[in-house]
């Protein structure tokens, strides 16, 4: 049986610290952790979350698919102390590749990104739509790092650009700059620019950091998590990729004001995914709160987006069980339903 960290934080206060912090610790016999035991998967999920209840639900009973026990009832009251906190923070643990996801509304970008930079320069990716509506407020937070050298490069938009083509712009820029092997590269954008970049920051002189913006819900929800990164190739989609792991992920629910309704609902649909697979109490949180979820509620899109994070990291399995191909089958039957829509029949 493996050994669930709860822990409740935890308001990140405007210079990026964490004001409340208590933990706890519970056994689990979810599924997937009965597996990861078997297999001696060599990875442990942590969290590390406001745990709240959730804006209009009165009851926190976990994930459906997992069974707790007493000790994860103590954790609950924990949780009920930081009800009021909007802003969460959930651990990936994966031991030396561990990573925090920072969740919150108007969050102060520069002191959460700066702990998280070790070299003298960045390289922000990002594409021209989202470039007008958030690259200077990247630039300036990331410059209050004083002698941090911000260089950035504006892809096209669109999945059709998900490709090598595209992906070189990204080395030609950090090759032109000079960049070297302590720069960090940094996703500013949805699910298209943050596999890219991901998959650059990998490859570029065999692996330099990565750090994760997310703007659409969509990238909040799914792709920011779990380490998957790549881009398309003409005969099969995420053809070309490679499992790696973010610094941290910073999730401010405040740029999704300007994401169209379109994008939002369907990331949305990403978020409903994780309630019928394997979180049934969640499905119901959504029923009662769909309107305010449309409507861009920030308390209730926080505890969306948290609780979806969970879910994605508690089924994104280390690397060695996704060599293996023995979980997450929920997911890669959609990717197969997708690609006989979109792509030639893979043999
Ligand atoms: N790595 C993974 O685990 C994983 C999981 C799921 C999906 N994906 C990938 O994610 C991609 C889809 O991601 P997506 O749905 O975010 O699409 P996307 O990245 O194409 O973004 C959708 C549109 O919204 C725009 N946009 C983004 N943020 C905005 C904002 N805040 N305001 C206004 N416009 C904004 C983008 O420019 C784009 O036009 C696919 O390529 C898919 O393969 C990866």
């Amino acid at each position: 049986m493996n050994v669930l960290r709860v822990s409740v934080v935890s308001k990140i206060s405007k210079d990026g610290k964490r004001l409340q912090h208590s933990s706890t610790k519970a056994q689990i016999k979810s599924p997937e952790t009965i597996f990861r035991a078997k297999s001696s998967a060599p990875v442990m999920l942590a969290r590390r979350s406001s745990s709240r209840s959730g804006p209009g639900l009165q009851t926190f009973g976990g994930n459906a698919g997992c069974n707790r026990n007493s000790t994860t009832a103590k954790s609950v009251s924990l949780a009920a102390s930081a009800a009021t906190e909007a802003e969460a923070i959930v651990d990936v643990d994966l031991g030396d590749r561990s990573y925090p996801i920072y969740i919150g509304n108007d969050l102060p970008w520069g002191e959460l990104l700066k702990k998280h930079i070790s070299g003298s320069s960045v390289l922000i990716v990002t594409n021209e739509t989202i470039a007008p509506l958030y690259l200077d407020r990247c630039i300036d937070a990331l410059k209050e790092e004083e002698g941090l050298r911000v260089e950035s490069v504006i892809l096209p938009d669109g999945e059709e650009y998900k490709n090598m083509e595209t992906l070189m712009m990204v080395y030609d820029k950090a090759l032109q700059c000079r960049l070297d092997r302590k720069t960090t590269f940094l996703a500013l954008g949805g699910g298209v620019i943050g596999d890219m970049t991901g998959y650059a920051a990998a490859s570029y002189q065999r692996g330099v950091n990565f750090v994760q913006v997310p703007t659409t819900l969509m990238a909040m929800v799914d792709s920011s998590v779990g380490g998957k990164t790549g881009v398309n190739h003409p005969l099969g989609k995420n053809m070309i990729g490679a499992f790696y792991q973010p610094q941290c992920v910073m999730i401010d629910t405040s740029t999704l004001d300007t994401l169209p309704l379109k994008e939002h609902a369907s990331g949305i649909a990403e978020v409903v995914k994780y309630g019928l697979i394997k979180d049934a109490e969640f499905f119901v949180w959504q029923e009662e709160n769909m309107e305010k979820l449309l409507n861009k509620d920030p308390d209730t899109l926080i505890y969306a987006v948290e609780r979806s994070c969970i879910n994605k990291a508690e089924a994104s399995p280390p690397l060695a069980l996704w060599r293996k191909g023995t979980v997450n089958r929920a997911s890669r039957q959609g990717h197969c339903f997708l690609q006989s829509l979109t792509y030639a029949t893979w043999p």
